[in-house]
């Protein structure tokens, strides 16, 4: 491991855009579907990697949902979330603010119960066993109806309390924020944080951007590199504290670039940029690794590299109390590195 590559992996770090379903790797993919008795297409490693042929959100959707077939019982998400957790936590991940897509299951038949009820055993046990803290995020799925949502919204209602907000995801083109209008602000009121994706390079980006950050008053924005464009946003955004959470590993795959230009010019400008995974078993990046890909296309050093960590921790959910126990950690862990 180079310096950067050690420095990087035991820098205590939040991460805040992760989808839980993203992390199904082939492996725990083979034997949840010998469990359940799932055909699959393919039958080694080698041949489900080579179907990871993405070259936007779409081809990237259409490889992603069908793989959840396997995912059946509590157990089956429990595994999923826990063995996460765990390489998480083995790359410096202090607090994790996850995502997941419980349409993707109900809506061929597996009831929220066991989706929520499997995860949330999870972060039970690798908080036990591990000491790592972690939160569900609830996303819609956008190219599902608002009513969908909503109901989705309700279900979820008996179980607020192993879920921290609600974010937007999936298919974008044609679905913008304020088809979520109702939703988003019957969640406010239930007392949920709300974030949303605001996906690369999308056709309406700019536009979906402004009704997040106007119509919906969002906490976060999920990607929203986009904003770049928009000076105006820009200073929004800035001015209401709102914080990007980043991929830049993801946006590899989904369209031609990282984005480091535009992530580490936010970054420069003083907005609360983050580094985060997003679907780390399809793009082959844990978070360590997305900091890596960053710090080695744009030259980044450790102090930015520990900034990029704080606001992991500012950008979260948590208490200003274990914000600052964090963020004198990231210091420790920086004064101890340059010491060395
Ligand atoms: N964007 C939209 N939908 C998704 C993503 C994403 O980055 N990851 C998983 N579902
Ligand atoms: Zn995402």
């Amino acid at each position: 491991m180079t310096d950067l590559a050690e420095f990087v992996r035991g820098l205590p770090k939040a991460e805040l855009h992760l989808h839980l379903e993203g992390t199904l790797e082939p492996e725990l993919k083979f034997r949840l579907a010998r469990r359940n008795g799932v055909e699959l297409p393919e039958r080694t490693v080698e041949e489900v990697v080579r179907t990871y042929d993405f070259h936007d959100l779409t081809s990237f959707l259409q490889v992603y949902y069908p793989a959840m077939r396997v995912l059946r019982q509590p157990q089956d998400f429990h595994e999923l979330a826990y063995e996460y957790l765990l390489r998480a936590h083995a790359q410096g991940v202090r607090h994790v603010e996850m995502f997941f897509d419980p349409q993707a299951h109900t809506g061929r038949g597996v009831p929220f119960d066991t989706v929520i009820g499997g995860y949330r055993s999870a972060i039970v046990r690798a908080r036990r066993e591990v000491g790592i803290s972690a939160e569900l995020i609830l996303c819609f799925l956008r190219d599902y109806s608002a009513e969908f949502a909503m109901a989705t919204l309700m279900e979820a209602l008996p179980y607020r309390d192993w879920i921290i907000g609600v974010g937007l995801d999936s298919d974008e083109r044609g679905h913008p924020p304020s088809k979520f209008a109702d939703v988003f602000a019957r969640a406010r009121q239930e007392g949920f944080q709300l974030t949303m994706h605001c996906d690369i390079d999308q056709q309406d980006s700019i536009e979906h951007i402004r009704q997040a950050l106007e119509d919906i008053g969002v906490d976060r924005l999920d990607h929203g590199t986009n904003i770049v464009e928009d000076e105006r946003l820009v200073e929004l955004a800035a001015s209401k504290g709102i914080a990007l959470t980043c991929c830049p590993v993801s946006n590899s795959f989904v369209t031609t670039q990282m984005k480091s230009a535009e992530i580490t010019g936010l970054l420069q400008r003083g907005l609360t940029v983050t580094v985060n995974s997003d679907d780390p078993a399809y793009f082959g990046g844990y978070v360590a690794d997305n900091y890596l890909a960053l710090a080695e296309h744009a030259g980044l050093e450790i102090d930015r590299l520990a900034e990029l960590a704080r606001n992991s921790f500012r950008a979260s959910w948590i208490t200003s109390a274990r914000l600052a126990g964090y963020l004198a950690e990231v210091d420790e862990y920086v004064a101890r590195y340059t010491a060395a």
